[in-house]
């Protein structure tokens, strides 16, 4: 069969890291989401992103009312599982764990009950919305969050579709008080063409200082590994540095 789509020649020096060693966004956790479904799994994905020079991961299993309820004690044990499964295996990695809460009436829920919530560092918290119809009320959300003391982060602005038609939204969800997320595989196109557009004019503008893996399973790996994909990155990256949570809780 012909290759219609066959890649072009690489002309360029592959990079061999990523543009950044700490990834604050990934499903590496085994059985308690739509990530990694078990233990091997998990080793595999996260040996994976250390031979990217990815050296602290900071896993963030989903917490959706309808489809994951996950909890401190459900994330913790995959957690412990996870690292002790690393020792055994000699797998080096920095492993810890926070979530990706939906900004859901569940999550709303948590926020009013008021225990704690799983922080990546210090008081800064991974969110997401739904990717097809806007959140009415996104602007309350966010104003309850911080009231509660929290930081939130938007995990992948650029996916969500309602954004990709209107940019002037990335610097008003700015305004909004939340730090955006770039996910690493949407600068290459893996998620369309428009997230592809919408992620590229994110970090342009310099909109973001954050990107993760959001890591799920071995697709996402090879994409990651793929070398026309590394040059790309490099490329949307330049010499910036991403992912500083120290510095970005010091932003105003
Ligand atoms: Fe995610």
């Amino acid at each position: 069969m012909f290759n219609f789509f066959k890649k072009k020649k690489i002309t360029e020096p592959v990079p061999e890291k990523l543009p950044f060693t700490t990834d604050i966004h990934s499903h590496i956790l085994p059985g308690i989401d739509d990530g990694s479904p078990d233990i091997e799994t998990s080793l595999e994905l996260i040996q994976g992103l250390g031979e990217l020079g990815i050296r602290k991961c900071i896993a963030t299993p989903h917490i959706i009312g309808d489809m994951f309820r996950n909890n401190a004690d459900t994330i913790n044990m995959a957690l412990e599982e996870t690292k002790y499964a690393c020792e055994e295996a000699g797998i080096e990695m920095e492993l810890s764990a926070a979530a990706e809460y939906m900004l859901d009436d569940y999550f709303l829920e948590l926020l009013k009950k008021g225990d704690p919530l799983l922080t990546l560092h210090g008081n800064i918290i991974l969110t997401e919305i739904p990717y097809t119809s806007t959140p009415q009320n996104l602007g309350e959300i966010t104003a309850a969050i911080h009231e509660k003391g929290y930081r939130p982060i938007l995990a992948h602005p650029e996916r969500y579709h309602y954004y990709q038609q209107n940019f002037e939204e990335y610097a008003r969800l700015k305004q909004m008080g939340f730090a955006l997320q770039v996910n690493l595989l949407s600068l290459c196109g893996y998620y369309g063409k428009r997230a592809e557009k919408a992620a590229r004019f994110i970090l342009e503008k310099e909109l973001a200082i954050l990107i993760g893996t959001d890591l799920h399973h071995q697709k996402h790996l090879d994409a990651i590994k793929d070398p026309h994909n590394r040059i790309i990155f490099q490329h949307c990256t330049g010499n910036n540095v991403f992912n500083d949570l120290e510095l970005l809780l010091k932003l105003k």
